[in-house]
């Protein structure tokens, strides 16, 4: 809340050539897959179980023991690393972000909590009494633990579509009452989406297990049962993840069909696509070999080719915001939400300036002099573009790959006033936030933009070839210009 003319932002965390989003990724995606590994091994658990106690099979008992096993060590395990993992990437790259949803979620993530601890406990519970507990009593709390699993599931995900819409937008705003943010329109596709997606990785894991199964019978069975599972997880999750997309805002849908490049979105739908099939082909010969490593590699396949896009792809539709359509991805409240007690904060930025708001930037910065300009530019892109551009070379959507080599500081304000300059109309990019800084600030950004290219373009002339032709056209001309 403004309170002597600044606000409550945080230091910036910046990671050169890499990106703090990224390493927010990084644990995300991994989590991602183990979270939905183990929620999804618990149905399969409690299945087999069931089906083991109804045939009194002791093959499968055995098999069953294996699986809590597997998914034991490896998911849980990894998964309470990276669960942290994320919370602290998190905190310290978007930490009013975060801490925004802890304020409107807090009963639902302590509900979330007690349904974890109680999950963990039973899984410890269930593996090291596996023979001890009567077989009756042991498959009822295999139903329970699956149960509680999905309810993590069921809770999180009103969360993540909060933070990509609040649905009832306004009623939310007005009221602050956490239900409105957490039954948002795609909730319910979105949950379906995850648990049929779910069931099909589940069900990859369960192939790993079931070339332990000795009894070549009973392999067959399971086998092509867990084919069976994934074909219809991957099935039922395309089919819920396409009533997802008819939900989510206006702006997402620009920003899917026409900002996110198409191979990306291919690669997923070809990663989906080989999984299919491979489900497919152990369906239809379930003796074909199950080597481990096969399976490994198509988790990792899964990992890189499926999961970390996905998962980029639903960061990318949810620009310019970071949660609730309120909060930018940099941080500015951008909308009074009067329910939670929270004022728009770009009238003040516009007219005090972003750099005096901001409480964790340096002094020699904060009066735009013609000596400091260029660092104060500097200070300018690190909080108000560095959030989802790189100001190197790597790391996310680079300022240098993105701005075609401008370098005319009119030209690169006029593109800041026009692209960011909060006028749907006047070509305001739905996918940035409403640059509200003064015309000296903005100056200095332009500035300090074109000296960036500048730099780049000098370094690049050096080690032709270039990447982009036009680059190449613009640079030759500068250096034409630089050499006259
Ligand atoms: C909320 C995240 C976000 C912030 C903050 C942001 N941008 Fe962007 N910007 C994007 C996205 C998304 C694109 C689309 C291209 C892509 O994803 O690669 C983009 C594209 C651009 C482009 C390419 C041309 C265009 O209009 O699409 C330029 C130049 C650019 N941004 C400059 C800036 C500058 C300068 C700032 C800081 C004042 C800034 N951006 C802040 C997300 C952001």
């Amino acid at each position: 809340m403004a309170q002597h003319g600044l606000i409550g932002l945080f230091p910036q965390w910046y990671v050169p050539n890499f990106g703090s989003g990224y390493i927010v990724a990084l644990y995300a995606s991994i989590h991602m897959l183990l979270s939905h590994i183990s929620v999804g091994s618990s149905f399969l658990v409690a299945y087999f179980y069931t089906k083991a106690y109804k045939n009194n099979d002791e093959q499968l008992f055995r098999y069953v023991k294996q699986y809590l096993l597997r998914f034991l060590i490896y998911p849980y395990i990894i998964g309470s690393v990276t669960g942290p993992g994320i919370w602290f990437s998190t905190t310290v790259s978007a930490p009013r972000g975060i801490s925004s949803l802890i304020h409107n979620f807090v009963w639902v993530w302590g509900a979330e909590e007690i349904f974890f601890i109680s999950e963990v406990m039973l899984i410890y519970i269930l593996y090291y009494n596996y023979e001890r507990i009567a077989r009756r009593t042991f498959m009822h709390w295999t139903w329970g633990f699956a149960f509680l699993s999905w309810g993590t599931m069921l809770l999180i995900v009103g969360i993540l579509s909060f933070m990509l819409t609040p649905g009832q937008r306004d009623t939310w705003a007005q009221t602050g009452n956490m239900l409105y943010g957490f039954w948002t329109t795609n909730y319910f596709p979105h949950v379906f989406m995850r648990t049929s997606f779910m069931f099909a990785l589940a069900a990859l894991l369960g192939l790993v297990v079931a070339v332990y199964i000795k009894n070549p019978k009973l392999k067959q069975e399971v086998v092509r049962e867990l084919s069976l599972i994934g074909m219809g997880g991957i099935f039922f999750g395309g089919v819920f993840l396409y009533w997802y997309l008819r939900t989510i805002p206006a702006r997402s849908e620009l920003i899917l069909t026409q900002v996110i490049p198409q191979p990306f979105l291919l690669t997923i739908g070809f990663a989906v696509l080989g999984l299919t099939l491979f489900f497919a082909a152990y369906f239809i010969w379930p003796k074909l070999n199950q080597s481990r490593a096969l399976l490994v590699a198509l988790f990792i396949g899964v990992l890189v080719l499926a999961i970390f896009p996905s998962e980029r792809a639903r960061e990318w539709m949810r620009k310019p915001y970071v949660a609730g359509e309120f909060m930018y991805v940099n941080q500015v409240i951008a909308r009074d939400v009067p329910g939670r007690g929270m004022k728009s904060e770009l009238p003040l930025l516009a007219e005090e300036g972003m750099l005096k708001a901001h409480p964790f930037v340096p002094e020699s910065v904060k009066t735009i002099t013609p000596d400091n300009a260029l660092e104060a530019g500097r200070a300018m892109a690190m909080i108000a573009c560095a959030n989802c551009h790189s100001l190197d070379e790597r790391g996310p959507r680079p300022l240098v790959l993105k701005m075609q080599g401008v370098n005319n500081p009119e030209i690169m304000l006029q593109f800041l006033e026009r692209r960011l300059g909060g006028d749907m109309t006047q070509g305001q990019a739905p996918y940035m936030p409403i640059l509200a800084a003064t015309e000296a600030e903005k100056r200095a950004l332009a500035n300090y933009l074109v000296e960036l290219n500048r730099q780049f373009l000098e370094k690049k002339v050096k080690n032709t070839p270039l990447p982009y032709p036009l680059l190449q056209e613009r640079s030759s001309q500068h250096q034409e210009r630089s050499s006259r």
